[in-house]
């Protein structure tokens, strides 16, 4: 293959890939991105095994087989809550490709540099190799404490900042050896010494962070999944993986600072760990006080009924409940009514960006009622009747009124201010940051206990 056709085809894989981002920042076009992502995928990959790959063609294909059959059955079968433990595990193995190829690269004997060429590539390599070894092992611990098989709690050892500063400067000595050393043995054994610091950083640092902050995690994960495969690209001399590991690297990083932003946190807190601990005395379940006071369907129904302005505030539970689909029935029958609904959405509320608004379009809900919390906090002065779907740690007054406690700071939907709150959930279980809500007891709130599903099919009928 030329090189002109190689320069072209890559130039033409990257606008897609940059038109793939675009298209993916709202839902309307978000099937198009989807679209352009996958064609300059596969233009990426066929150019590539077409121009490079010289021999042994039916074990790539093999292995790619393989491989396609695993991603295509786990896809169909990954729950829409899981989806950030699917995001974190394929972020591993991405770390995983890079520390592989960073080896292979610099044992391979054909490639032989001299002088600047030499110690430039070294550094690549090597820190190819080194964000490659923390996102793969970093990737593995988000997916083990989002999947619940490693407990979510952070791990802070005593002097954990000391830690982390030891393993870096034991970096930065071994890459000073590392570049300096002609002895190609004694660099392996240098790269693998860097190796085995880096894996343990990245467990280290994930395992630190806790609760609420899981989410900058992965996608700050995602970002040095794209630095790594950046890195990789300039090993290889590969110009599309270069721009490709930088679109993912930046805009990882763009959406690690906005849901910092949306969090109240400084990203070099969250990274350097400990946040989500219990800050102060309000994590728990059950130590809330004040009294609980719950409403019945038919009066729920008839609460609805007489609203003229309704915020449907959604959250985790209703993904669990698969109830998007009962919400967006009663909408359209309260709409029709000649009321007012609209829906409010947390940046973090569910387990992943996006999350909610992902289930209320599959639900076919208008786009057009659904808001940011930016755009509609300051509405709920004016609310009648807010409906929480299974949300809580995103609409927790103690963000606000207890600077002890682990969520705050964080930005909340002030649901309390409007005239009445409909709380929908099981029982009295804390949210995903495992912190006590004083918005069930508060005087304008009712609790609707239940699954969320058979509580809002039955309000479905009721009104
Ligand atoms: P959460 O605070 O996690 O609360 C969800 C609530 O849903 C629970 O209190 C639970 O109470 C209720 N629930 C669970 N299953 C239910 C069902 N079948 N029917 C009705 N209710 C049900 O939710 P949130 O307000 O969406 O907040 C999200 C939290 O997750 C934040 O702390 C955020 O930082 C974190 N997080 C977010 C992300 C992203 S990027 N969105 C990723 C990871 C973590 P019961 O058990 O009593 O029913």
């Amino acid at each position: 293959m030329s090189p002109s056709l190689i320069t072209v085809s890559y130039l033409g894989a990257a606008a897609l890939f940059i038109l793939a981002l675009g298209g993916l920042s709202t839902n309307v076009t978000a099937r198009r991105g989807n679209l352009f992502g996958i064609i300059g995928m596969i233009i990426a990959v066929v150019v590539t095994i077409a121009a490079f790959v010289t021999a042994h063609h039916e074990v790539l294909i093999g292995i790619m087989i393989v491989g396609g059959v695993i991603g295509f059955v786990l896809s169909r079968r990954v729950q829409m809550t899981q989806m950030p433990e699917l995001v974190a595990i394929l972020h591993s193995l991405v770390g995983l490709a890079a520390v592989l190829i960073g080896f292979a690269n610099f044992m391979d004997p054909t490639i032989q540099y001299t002088g600047v060429e030499k110690t430039i590539h070294e550094i690549e390599v090597y820190i190819g190799i080194a964000i490659g070894a923390l996102t793969f092992t970093g990737s593995v611990v988000a997916y083990g404490k989002l999947s619940g098989m490693i407990g979510g709690q952070p791990m802070l050892l005593p002097a954990r900042h000391w830690l982390n500063l030891a393993m870096f400067i034991g970096v930065i000595v071994i890459a000073v050896e590392f570049v300096g050393t002609a002895d190609h043995d004694q660099a392996i054994m240098l790269l693998l010494a860097m190796t085995v610091i880096a894996l343990l950083f990245g467990i280290h640092m994930v395992a630190a962070i806790g609760g609420a902050d899981m989410p900058v995690v992965i996608s700050m994960l995602n970002s040095y999944s794209g630095w790594a495969a950046a890195a990789t690209g300039f090993m290889l001399s590969n110009d599309l993986l270069i721009v490709t590991g930088a679109l993912v690297g930046s805009s990882g990083a763009i959406l690690s600072y906005i849901m910092c932003r949306a969090m109240n946190r400084h990203f070099i807190s969250v990274i350097a760990g400990g946040f989500g601990t219990s800050g102060g005395t309000s994590t728990g379940g059950a130590s809330i006080e004040g009294e609980v006071q719950t409403i019945d369907i038919p009066a729920m129904a008839e609460l609805l009924n007489n609203a003229k302005e309704i915020m449907v505030v959604p959250g985790y539970g209703m993904a669990t409940a698969q109830a998007q689909h009962a919400i967006a029935e009663i909408t359209k029958t309260l709409i029709g009514k000649g009321i007012n609904v609209r829906f409010g959405i947390h940046p973090v509320a569910g387990r992943m960006p996006g999350h909610m608004n992902v289930l209320l379009a599959e639900a076919k809900v208008p786009y057009d009622i659904v808001f940011e919390m930016d755009e509609i906090n300051d509405d709920f002065p004016n609310i009648d009747v807010s409906i929480v779907v299974g949300a809580n740690d995103t609409v927790n007054p103690l963000a606000q009124e207890d600077a002890d406690s682990p969520i705050a700071g964080m930005p909340v939907l002030e649901v309390w201010k409007g005239k009445t709150t409909v709380v929908l959930k099981r029982g009295m279980a804390a949210g995903y940051a495992g912190v006590d809500n004083p918005l069930f007891v508060k005087e304008n709130t009712r609790m609707l206990f239940g699954d969320a599903k058979e509580t809002l099919d039955a309000l479905a009928q009721a009104i």
